[in-house]
């Protein structure tokens, strides 16, 4: 799928149907600038969940809540028009059952207009997955690293490696089989997520996983280097703009103390000396 053939935003079957083929392009999106940033080069943008870590301070993505997932979700909304919105689904809005997950997920893209929802899990999801998209509710499924299990999973480590390769080989056919129209792979070895790809037909999107899934994503403030709080290997910083934006504001305060600015280009001269 080429970004700048694009007329209307993908739909859930578009993105199905770019197995196999022009790796899938997505980032992450909080607000509406980024969004409008990213909008013509993304075939989706993911509401992440990861907004309570790099936007408002949270230790995990565990503190994240419907409200503010709706809130940023009508921020990206705003901002998009040719890709497609994907938005998370936040930890405890779905894993207590399949009627919860509808009930949510419809939410979710009732009030903020997203085209699919994202959620963690493999095969102990399998079921709550089969039951939305059976009722209208599109669903991005997300194995490996699952952030919102990080104390279960004991830390943000790789996934799938010895004994835990065969059941990661059985969460994504599990999602897959399940109706889900994509899967995110976290963190998982390189030829594990090769493998994954060539065995599931719906498209796999990496993320510390292998240049051959079906595409990428990245969350979009490590990307640009504006989460300095830490990096994961997997990330390449593009741009470094929150030590630009550190310069930048020490340089302004430098200024105001050396009554340097505003210097008369900045301020209205249009009263006349008396
Ligand atoms: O919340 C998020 O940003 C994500 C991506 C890392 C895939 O789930």
């Amino acid at each position: 799928m080429s970004a700048t053939a694009k007329k209307r935003a993908p739909m859930p079957d578009d993105i199905r149907a770019a197995k196999g083929g022009t790796p899938l392009v997505s980032l992450t999106a909080y607000t509406t600038p980024m969004a409008e940033m990213m909008d013509e080069h993304c075939d989706f943008v993911l509401v992440g969940d990861s907004v309570g870590m790099v936007l408002h301070g949270l230790p995990s993505t565990l503190g994240v809540t419907m409200d503010m997932m709706v809130m940023h979700g009508k921020a990206v909304a705003r901002g998009i028009n040719s890709a497609m919105m994907v938005i998370d689904m936040p930890f405890g809005s779905y894993e207590e059952g399949r009627e919860q997950g509808f009930r949510n997920g419809a939410l979710l893209m009732a009030e903020t207009g997203a085209g699919a929802v994202k959620l963690e899990g493999g095969v102990e999801m399998a079921e709550t997955i089969r039951f939305m998209v059976a009722r209208g509710v599109p669903v991005m499924a997300h194995i490996g690293l699952t952030p919102q299990s990080i104390n279960t999973l004991g830390g943000y480590k790789v996934q799938g490696r010895g004994d835990a390769r065969a059941a990661l080989i059985a969460d994504a056919k599990a999602v897959a089989d399940a109706g889900a129209f994509a899967v995110v792979l976290e963190k998982v070895p390189e030829g594990l997520a090769d493998e994954i790809t060539a065995l599931i037909d719906i498209p796999t999107i990496g993320i510390g996983a292998s240049a051959g899934c079906d595409g990428q994503i990245l969350v979009v403030d490590d990307m640009l280097g504006l989460f300095t709080a830490f990096k994961a290997k997997f990330v390449k910083r593009y741009a470094h703009l929150g030590e630009e934006g550190a310069a930048a504001i020490s340089a302004y305060a430098k200024d105001v103390r050396a009554r340097a600015f505003p210097a008369a280009e900045h301020v209205f001269a249009d009263e006349a000396p008396k």
